[in-house]
């Protein structure tokens, strides 16, 4: 049997997502790689096998969204960002 995680809030949650668009180590991959802070986290989601859902209302941003397809981040980048987690929850249902 194969589970597969869904990731909702990819980016945080709105009041949440320039925290992590912020974060240096998501803004020096955007630099390395020519992508956006959200390419950069959505690229981490699926790479590490989740389905990822952001939101978003704004046609650019759903366009760029998608465009995650075309790089690969290394092994030591995909690291350097799990190593952010920080066991914090946004939500507690
Ligand atoms: N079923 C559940 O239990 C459950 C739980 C949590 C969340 N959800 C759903 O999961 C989805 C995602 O949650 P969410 O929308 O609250 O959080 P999110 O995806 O983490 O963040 C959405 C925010 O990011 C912005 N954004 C999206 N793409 C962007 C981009 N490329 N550049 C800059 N900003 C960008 C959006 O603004 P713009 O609109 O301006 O792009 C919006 O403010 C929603 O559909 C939500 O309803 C479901």
């Amino acid at each position: 049997m194969l589970l597969v995680l869904e990731s909702w809030y990819p980016f945080g949650g709105r009041g949440h997502t320039q925290e992590h668009f912020g974060n240096e180590v998501i803004t020096g991959l955007a630099e390395k790689y020519g992508k956006t802070p959200a390419q950069i986290i959505l690229r981490w989601h699926i790479q590490d096998g989740y389905i990822t859902i952001p939101g978003s209302s704004n046609p650019d941003h759903i366009r760029e969204n998608f465009d995650i397809f075309d790089f690969e981040l290394t092994d030591a980048d995909m690291e350097s960002i799990r190593a952010l987690d920080r066991q914090e929850r946004y939500e507690n249902w």
